[in-house]
């Protein structure tokens, strides 16, 4: 039998009503908050991703699907949305628009990661990206969305963790002062670690492996080597956070696993007993230097993305069901096949006209079909038979009441139009 690749999933059934609700839901926030939709390729050249993401994070190191095409050409299928999105903010410029420019995203990023619950080699995301402003109070909007989507879904055991990891400068005063301290302990590091000692130091206090070693607690905190102007944005953030009734919590060790970030970094937690790290539904940050870094006119940004996989197993784990079965308004059935051609144009033009209807394309005796009628919860049948096309009479039942009516084709739409408003 042929199987979806290790890592993969297939969404079905009530899962994907669950993914299309969500997917209306965002489309309806996108628009409050007055963000603009963008795609981007799944894959780019894999200098998007190499030089955008970095090279000292395990996502580019370790985990990304690079491949050549039948062109020779050197390609990566994205490990994640930003970069992407700040090529084609590039290429496209975007950059000539009045600022802040601000899109969202939803799409499919790979990783090649060791699969388990919450994390898969395929999945989705929904992102959001704002350029071109420096302002604290696009920071805390940002998060702002992540935590009121939440709350729309209504889960409850939510933790935002915020952090500041400053300005260029900032960060080499902090950088150097992360070498100075873990130098005596550089045999006592893990492999990684000593790895990112040289490469990026500040990734050793994301470390799951050294995470608990006593000299790891007592490690320089970041919040001591913030610049006067980068501790007021942090400070600014998070009065605009309380603002709108945010709680948060400062998280020194929070540096996040990509290489693009100043400043604000976040990430958003649901408190969900045996996810491990999985419990990270959503993050992202600011990240001013990236746009220039990939040839681009300097332009601040900042944005978050949220694995959808995980959030749906969070509702899950809350007993949250998002489900919304999609009702069918009418059912329509024929005596004999002698009627196909009428039904089919009945049916195209109810649908034509705004309603959901569905048929009986399987031949079916009047019995099953009822059955059927009952098993997708349709509201109205119709049943055509010879009669009913003879005297121009619709025979239409309400599948509830097992009322039964006789109504003219013509005024067939302002009948429905009256029952099912008033159902
Ligand atoms: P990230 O933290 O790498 O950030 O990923 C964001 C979210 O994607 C995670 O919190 C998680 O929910 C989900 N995710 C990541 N890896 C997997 C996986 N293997 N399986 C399932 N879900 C996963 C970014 O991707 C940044 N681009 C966010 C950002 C946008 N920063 C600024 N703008």
């Amino acid at each position: 039998m042929l199987q979806k690749p290790k890592g993969t999933y297939d969404i079905y059934g009530a899962d994907a009503q669950r993914v299309l609700y969500l997917k209306k839901l965002i489309n309806v926030l996108m628009e409050k908050y007055n963000y603009n939709y963008i795609q981007s390729p799944t894959f780019e050249s894999s200098e998007v991703f190499h030089r955008g993401v970095g090279e000292t994070t395990d996502i580019v190191s370790k985990e990304t699907y690079d491949f050549k095409d039948r062109g020779e050409r050197s390609l990566t299928l994205r490990p994640e949305g930003t970069a992407g999105i700040v090529r084609s903010f590039i290429e496209n410029k975007l950059y000539t628009s009045s600022m802040p420019v601000k899109l969202w995203y939803y799409g499919s990023m790979f990783r090649y990661e060791r699969p388990q619950a919450g994390r898969n080699r395929e999945f989705s995301q929904y992102g959001v990206e704002v350029f071109g402003s420096e302002s604290p109070m696009v920071d805390a909007e940002v998060i702002s969305i992540l935590v009121t989507l939440f709350r729309m879904l209504g889960l409850k055991g939510i933790k935002v963790n915020i952090n500041s990891l400053g300005d260029s400068q900032s960060r080499m005063r902090y950088r150097d002062a992360l070498v100075d301290y873990f130098k005596p302990y550089l045999d006592e590091l893990c492999d990684d670690c000593k790895n990112r000692y040289s490469k990026n130091p500040l990734r050793m206090l994301d470390c799951k492996v050294d995470q608990d070693k006593e000299f790891m607690k007592s490690a320089p905190k970041i919040s001591d080597y913030l610049t006067e102007e980068s501790k007021k944005h942090f400070e600014l953030v998070q009065k605009y956070l309380t603002a709108m009734d945010i709680d948060y919590v400062v998280d020194n060790n929070l540096v996040r696993g990509l290489d693009y970030y100043t400043h604000t970094v976040f990430e958003v937690e649901a408190d969900i007993k045996g996810f491990g790290s999985q419990n990270v539904l959503g993050a992202g940050g600011r990240y001013n230097n990236l746009v220039e870094l990939m040839e681009g006119p300097s332009t601040p940004g900042v944005g978050f993305a949220i694995g959808i996989e995980r959030l749906l197993l969070a509702l899950e784990a809350e007993d949250i069901d998002i489900c919304e079965k999609n009702l069918v308004d009418i059912y329509v059935m024929n005596l004999s096949e002698d009627e196909n051609e009428y039904m089919v144009n009945l049916v195209n033009y109810l649908r034509l006209n705004g309603y959901c209807v569905e048929m009986d394309y399987q031949g079916r005796n009047i019995k099953n079909n009822f059955k059927h009628a009952d098993k997708i919860s349709a509201r109205f049948v119709i049943i055509v038979g010879p009669d009913e096309i003879k005297k121009d009479l619709i025979t239409i039942k309400n599948n509830e009441t097992k009322e039964e009516f006789k109504v003219k084709f013509d005024e067939l739409l302002e009948f429905l139009d009256e029952k099912i408003s008033e159902d």
